[in-house]
């Protein structure tokens, strides 16, 4: 499963420098993962036990020409992955742990060490609202299967494959999915990386 990540993180790394090149801000964000040194992780992964597994064969069945071969790198890791759900409770919404969370290769607290910058992916179920948040990360998101209508500073735009989201630091943003499953990759950079997301 080692291979399998190792890989993961390179065609993810590939995918990023191909934005990279486009000098913008979203640009300048990709290029901070795309030439990123990648520490060496020297533990096993286990298969994951989280209820999120329930989504992760539709998951990838929504991409298009443009994210289907890093969909292919990815399909093999999905169940090995360290997914969790780590939100304060909301009694108004239980159950949302089981419709979305996110699986951390590189983080403070991910299989892969770094104090200074994440990256994983997000992973949401059908018809799931992910709620208004923040956080100080400056977060930079590309969309690798399914559409949902994504909302920034409360302004609703419909996203889907290949398209690249930019959260500035502590600026508001949710998602709703509908009939498809979403899988999304992430990254955080910033000062503070460390302070986990809050719901507004
Ligand atoms: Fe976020």
């Amino acid at each position: 499963m080692k291979d399998v990540i190792r890989n993961l993180i390179e065609e993810s790394q590939k995918f990023l420098f191909k934005r990279a090149k486009i000098d913008d801000k979203i640009g300048l964000e990709a290029a901070k993962f795309a030439v990123r040194d990648i520490p060496e992780y020297n533990g096993t992964f286990e298969k994951s036990n989280s209820p999120l597994i329930q989504w992760i064969e539709e998951a990838t069945k929504y991409g298009n020409s443009e994210t289907e071969n890093l969909l292919k790198t990815l399909q093999p890791a999905l169940p090995y992955l360290p997914w969790k759900y780590n939100y304060e409770p909301r009694p108004d919404m239980p159950d949302l742990g089981d419709q979305m969370g996110w699986g951390e290769i590189l983080g403070p607290e991910a299989p892969y060490h770094d104090d200074n910058f994440c990256f994983g992916f997000t992973l949401l179920g059908k018809d799931t609202f992910y709620p208004a948040h923040y956080h100080p990360a400056t977060e930079l998101y590309v969309v690798l299967s399914g559409h949902a209508i994504w909302m920034l500073d409360e302004v609703p735009q419909l996203r889907g494959p290949g398209e690249f989201i930019l959260h500035p630091s502590n600026h508001i943003h949710s998602m709703q999915t509908e009939n498809e499953p979403m899988l999304a990759l992430y990254t955080w950079s910033g000062k503070d990386v460390k302070t986990l997301s809050k719901y507004v």
